[in-house]
């Protein structure tokens, strides 16, 4: 019997014979490397969104170093020749153990950035996260993830209606769950974005989940038929009337890229109904009866909150703390992740973001207990540097990363990687 060639040596393959002609990879291997290239690629607003976090970005090196503090060992003859990589998280089936996590105002990188990102999921086989902030309504980039399954993230509005809008779009157009981000109720305190007075949604850059919504659209009608009130900026009519036209032009009232000279009643409307600060457990609870899909949330790092959220019909924890991009010096998600699994037992599904670059990371995040990761920064890398070919190779070398960890480790699957491969 001969065995199946992993996806470790199937991707060096492809590398090393491209080498042989010449060619050196357009998307770098490493994270570093990746991440040094995209920044010329990048405008600077760009790069303050995407690789800036909270504060003096404290929270962002401590998730790296949470890594550096778990080491890996390697075993030796232990004979295991095929790996399987494959996993199951609330239903949807994973080929390996990584989704793209929800990244918003993507078009600030690439114009049409989601359905790139979803083009670069769909040909390396893991499911995309559509982000609320996204910039392509969901309808549109569901289309383009195939079969490939996708979930929705869901940032609670002030206005109840536009939730259940949103869920219900989600579930119509494919969604295989729900993502309830709870650690977003305010933006943190982002200097280099503040630096630049740099806030895309401002200029109606990743609200096209909005515009795109019928329950938003009357909500925006309502404020330009309203008189102004306070210091806002005033939304006239004439605004309106241009908004809706454009709206008009685009099948379905498709409403993508707003550009900073655009009527502001979306812009302003979104800014009135973005997030709820005041969203609570009773709140989150009321979910479970508005939609048949399996929940997650996200932006969890507490034990009680993970049990909390469980209690209040959640299916599913992400233990993140958002990059980074929330709140400075805060724990960093690995290790959030060890107290939490260490609470809760082997059974509730927890995955983990925050800090993941490579395959050794995702390796290390599993046999903590995570079921799965989420890959953030990294993808929007890769879409920067080449567009849907490049989220797809930058994945693709972070699977095969992990497979070759895996084989040079003796682990057989992801389902039986457990902290007997790590010392500390
Ligand atoms: C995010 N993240 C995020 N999360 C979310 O739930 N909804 C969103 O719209 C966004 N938007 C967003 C924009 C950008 C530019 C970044 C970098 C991140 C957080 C994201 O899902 C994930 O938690 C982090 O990216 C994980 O951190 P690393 O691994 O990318 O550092
Ligand atoms: C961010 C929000 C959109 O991190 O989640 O910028």
């Amino acid at each position: 019997m001969t065995a199946r060639i992993g996806p470790g040596r199937v991707r060096q393959g492809i590398v090393y014979r491209e080498g042989t002609l010449g060619r050196r990879p357009a998307v770098p291997t490493d994270a570093a490397e990746l991440e040094r290239r995209a920044r010329r690629r990048m405008s600077a607003r760009a790069w303050a969104y995407v690789a800036g976090g909270a504060g003096e970005g404290a929270t962002m090196r401590r998730n790296r170093e949470a890594f550096d503090r778990h080491a890996i060992v390697p075993r030796m003859l232990h004979g295991v020749v095929e790996r399987d990589l494959s996993a199951e998280v609330l239903g949807t089936a994973l080929r390996a153990p990584l989704l793209l996590a929800p990244v918003g105002a993507g078009v600030l990188v690439r114009r049409d950035s989601d359905v790139l990102i979803a083009q670069g999921a769909a040909a390396a086989g893991v499911p995309y996260i559509f982000s609320n902030q996204g910039c392509s309504p969901m309808e549109r980039t569901a289309a383009a993830m195939g079969d490939t399954p996708f979930w929705f993230q869901l940032y609670w509005s002030t206005d109840e209606p536009l939730v259940d809008s949103l869920v219900g779009r989600a579930e119509a157009c494919g969604a295989r769950a729900i993502v309830v981000t709870v650690d977003t109720t305010l933006l943190g305190w982002r200097p280099r974005d503040l630096n630049l007075g740099s806030l895309p949604f401002a200029r109606g850059q990743g609200i096209a989940q909005y515009t795109s919504d019928p329950r938003f659209m009357e909500l925006v009608r309502a404020r330009a038929a309203a008189p102004p009130t306070g210091p806002a900026p005033r939304v006239t009519l004439g605004a309106v009337r241009s908004l809706l036209s454009i709206a008009r032009e685009h099948p379905g009232g498709l409403l993508a890229n707003l550009r900073s000279r655009e009527p502001r009643a979306a812009v302003e409307t979104f800014l009135d109904i973005y997030s709820n600060p005041g969203l609570d457990w009773h709140r989150l609870a009321t979910l479970r009866a508005r939609t048949s899909l399996p929940i997650l949330v996200k932006g969890i790092l507490h034990p009680d909150d993970a049990r909390r959220a469980l209690e209040s019909g959640v299916d599913g924890i992400i233990v993140s703390n958002h990059g980074g991009r929330q709140v400075d010096r805060s724990v960093a998600s690995l290790d959030a992740l060890v107290s939490i699994r260490a609470a809760l037992g082997p059974s509730p599904t927890l995955l983990l973001d925050s800090g993941i670059r490579t395959g050794a990371d995702v390796f290390v995040a599993l046999a903590l207990g995570a079921d799965a990761c989420l890959l953030g920064r990294p993808h929007i890398y890769g879409l920067a540097l080449a567009g849907a070919d490049g989220v797809r190779q930058v994945v693709e070398n972070v699977v095969a990363e992990l497979d070759l960890t895996m084989a040079l480790t003796g682990s057989a699957s992801v389902a039986a990687l457990d902290s007997t491969v790590l010392a500390r």
